[in-house]
C-alpha cells in the first residue's frame, strides 16, 4: 500500500478511536423558545432543500471522508448503499489519492457503481489544479465538487502541504471552469466571515462551514506524529454554531451548509435555524457503519427523517427554510463570541415576530 493509502486507513482508525457519542458541542448553548400553539399539521411538513442547483429530498448528507485503500473502499461501498437506500447525497473523500495513484481509482468509483442514479459530490483539496478537478468530477460522474480547505491539518501532518499561497487562485479557476457547482468546505475548523467574504469575492456560491465540535483533525494528525508535540492546537478553530453565526449576514447572497459535530436531529434543526440549507455528517456515519453495519445505519437515517418532521411540527414550521423565523436563545460561549464580533444575538431571540402567517399573507394580497 502507498503512503496515502496508509494515511487514509489511519484517519479512519483514529477518527473512530477519538469519536465520542456525546462530546460537548456549541449547539448545546442554543435553545429554541417553546411556543405552545404550533398551528400546523405534521402532514404539511416537507424536508426538501435546494443548493448547488440540486433539489434534495432530505436536508442531510454523508459528508466527504474516504477512499484510497482496500479498507476504505469497503467503507465507501457500505456508505453508498446507505445513500442509495435512503436517498441521501454522498461526498467522497479526497480524490487526491487516485490522482497520485491510478490503482486506487476503484476505491472511489465504487460509490457511483453502488448508486448509479444518486447525488454524489467529488472532493479535492484547494492545492489542486483545474485539470485535476475535472478528473475528480469525471471519475465519479459527480453532480458537484467539494473543494476542501484544511490548513491546520496540513501543517500538523509531517508530510503535509506547506505552501498555501495559491489556494484562492486555484479555487477561483475551478469555480469558473470545472462545469459543475463547487462547494468550498472546511474539515472541522470552521469559517470566519472574512474567509466567507474572500470566497464570495472569487465567485464561490456554496460554502460548508464545517466547524469544530466533532471529528478533530488537529487531534488526529497529532496522534499520527512521531513526536505528538501539537496537543496544544486541539482547540483551534470555530465551532459549527459560531461559524454559522459568522456566515449569517451572507444568507441571501450565498448558500451556506453546515457540518462538524452534527450527530442528531436536534443538532441538525439548530443548524438549519442558524441558516444552513443542509447539513453533512462524517464522524457519525463512520461510527454507525463501522459499529452497526448497513441495515442498522439505514434504520437510523429513516428515524432521523421522522424526528426532523416531528421537530419541525413542534416548531410550527412547514420546511427548513421557515426555521429562520424561530426564536433562539444563546448561552456562553456563543454570547461572548457574538459580543466580540458584533453579531446581534438579541435578534435571534425574537425572530418569530417577523414571520407572516398564511392569513396575513392572504390579507395583504387581498388588500392590494
Ligand atoms: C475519516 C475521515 C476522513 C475525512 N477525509 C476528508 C476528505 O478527504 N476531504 C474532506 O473534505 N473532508 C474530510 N473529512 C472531514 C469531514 O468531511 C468533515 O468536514 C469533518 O469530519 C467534520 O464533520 P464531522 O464532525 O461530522 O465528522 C474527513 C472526516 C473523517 C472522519
Amino acid at each position: 500500500m502507498d503512503q496515502i493509502g496508509r494515511r487514509k486507513d489511519e484517519h479512519v482508525k483514529l477518527a473512530e478511536k477519538l469519536y465520542q457519542e456525546s462530546s460537548p458541542n456549541d449547539f448545546d448553548a442554543i435553545r429554541f423558545v417553546h411556543h405552545s400553539l404550533p398551528q400546523i399539521k405534521q402532514s404539511e411538513v416537507q424536508l426538501g432543500t435546494s443548493f448547488s442547483k440540486l433539489h434534495l429530498e432530505t436536508p442531510f448528507f454523508i459528508n466527504g471522508m474516504t477512499g484510497g485503500s482496500t479498507k476504505t473502499a469497503a467503507i465507501n461501498r457500505d456508505l453508498a448503499i446507505v445513500a442509495r437506500e435512503t436517498n441521501l447525497a454522498m461526498a467522497t473523500g479526497s480524490i487526491n489519492a487516485a490522482i497520485k495513484n491510478e490503482q486506487v481509482k476503484p476505491s472511489f468509483q465504487i460509490i457511483r457503481k453502488m448508486n448509479p442514479k444518486g447525488v454524489v459530490f467529488a472532493n479535492l483539496g484547494a492545492e489542486h489544479s483545474l485539470e485535476n478537478a475535472k478528473i475528480a468530477v469525471e471519475l465519479l460522474q459527480a453532480q458537484a465538487l467539494q473543494i476542501h480547505v484544511n490548513a491546520p491539518q496540513e501543517l500538523l501532518m509531517a508530510e503535509g502541504e506547506r505552501d498555501f499561497s495559491h489556494w484562492l487562485e486555484n479555487i477561483e479557476k475551478i469555480v469558473a471552469h470545472v462545469g459543475v457547482p463547487v462547494i468550498v468546505k472546511e474539515v472541522g475548523f470552521g469559517m470566519s466571515r472574512e474567509t466567507i467574504q474572500q470566497l464570495k469575492n472569487i465567485g464561490v456560491q456554496t460554502i460548508d462551514v464545517s466547524g469544530r465540535g466533532g471529528t478533530n483533525f488537529a487531534a488526529i494528525e497529532n496522534e499520527r506524529r512521531a513526536d505528538q508535540n501539537y496537543s496544544f492546537v486541539q482547540e483551534w478553530g470555530q465551532s459549527t454554531a459560531i461559524s454559522l453565526l459568522e456566515a449569517a449576514s451572507y444568507k441571501n447572497q450565498l448558500e451556506i451548509l453546515a457540518s462538524g459535530g452534527i450527530k442528531s436531529p436536534m443538532d441538525m434543526i439548530k443548524a438549519y435555524a442558524l441558516g444552513a440549507k443542509a447539513v453533512g455528517l462524517s464522524g457519525q456515519f463512520l461510527h454507525l457503519i463501522l459499529s452497526r453495519g448497513v441495515n442498522e445505519t439505514i434504520k437510523e437515517v429513516e428515524s432521523w427523517k421522522e424526528s426532523l418532521k416531528t421537530l419541525l411540527t413542534l416548531l410550527g414550521r412547514k420546511n427548513i427554510s421557515e426555521l429562520e423565523y424561530t426564536d433562539l436563545v444563546f448561552y456562553d460561549p456563543l454570547v461572548t463570541w457574538c459580543q466580540a464580533r458584533k453579531i446581534d444575538w438579541h435578534f435571534y431571540a425574537e425572530r418569530s415576530a417577523l414571520k407572516k402567517t398564511d392569513k396575513q399573507v392572504k390579507r395583504n394580497v387581498a388588500e392590494k
